[in-house]
């Protein structure tokens, strides 16, 4: 047995355009597109754009009469985002914090953040700069995980909750914020329209090694003592073993202003 467990970080950006390529990241992506009901010559931003995941897919809605904005504040991200859209002159990428838009007030149509707040240091205040950055009767779609909702199929059922329960404690600032996206799309002055929640499911090992951490975050679970060494990397083994099984809860949130 190995004695770490994938502790490599792996490519972002990479990984964020493989996620939304599978099933489940292409389905509940392009719900979210459709409830956004983005017409031609509209003005849509996406918050913490990544790699550019769907800036074409936004580009392609709004038209050449219309405007998208992509915003985030990792410039490794920026340049993923600028190169696959550099033949959509109707696409701005802007270096900038979400706690800051760098958009002029009331200028905005549509917006999206996709797996974003679950990072941020004040989730109310992105959606408070949202508010300030949006016009009356746009729309903003939400979506975030709950990562209390992880569940991933071992023999020892104990090492997999172990694994959840520091996933949703240490590993992702706001980790349940998924069950709060309507309350807090309310509180920060927005109609919350319709609230959706699906179930990404992982059948592939390898990929929800990458995307849950199942290795780096077992180790890190272990350095920080809430799981015993040899029991963290059976578990690891037998997951990598198979058949596996992991799913969580996507929450989306289509709200108006
Ligand atoms: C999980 S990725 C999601 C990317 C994209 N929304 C998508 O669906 O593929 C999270 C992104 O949020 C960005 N991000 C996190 N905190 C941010 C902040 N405070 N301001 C701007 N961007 C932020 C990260 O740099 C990263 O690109």
């Amino acid at each position: 047995m190995s004695s770490t467990l994938g502790t490599s970080r792996p490519d972002q950006a990479s990984y964020m355009l493989r996620a939304a390529a599978g099933d489940a990241g292409r389905a509940y992506k392009r719900r979210m597109l459709d409830l956004l009901d983005i017409r031609a010559g509209q003005t849509a931003l996406d918050v913490g754009c990544g790699p550019g995941t769907d800036l074409p897919a936004l580009a392609e809605r709004v038209g050449d009469g219309g405007t998208v904005i992509g915003v985030d504040r990792d410039p490794d991200m920026l340049a993923r985002a600028r190169e696959r859209t550099e033949d959509l002159h109707r696409v701005e990428i802007r270096e900038g914090d979400a706690h800051a838009l760098p958009v002029e007030p009331g200028t905005v149509d549509r917006a999206k953040v996709d797996r974003v707040l679950m990072h941020v240091a004040e989730p109310a205040d992105v959606l408070a700069q949202l508010h300030r950055a949006t016009r009356p009767g746009a729309r903003i779609g939400l979506a975030e995980p709950d990562w209390d909702t992880l569940v991933v199929d071992a023999e020892d059922l104990g090492t997999s909750r172990a694994f959840t329960r520091f996933t949703t404690a240490e590993v992702v600032r706001n980790a349940t914020i998924g069950r709060s996206l309507a309350r807090l799309a309310e509180r920060a002055g927005f109609r919350v329209e319709t609230v959706l929640a699906t179930t990404p499911v992982f059948r592939d090992f390898d990929a929800a090694d990458h995307t849950l951490g199942l290795g780096r975050n077992m180790e890190k679970a272990i350095a920080a003592g809430h799981v015993d060494r040899d029991r963290g990397h059976r578990w690891f083994a037998g997951l990598s073993q198979g058949p596996f099984y992991a799913s969580f809860t996507l929450v989306t949130v289509i709200c108006s202003r």
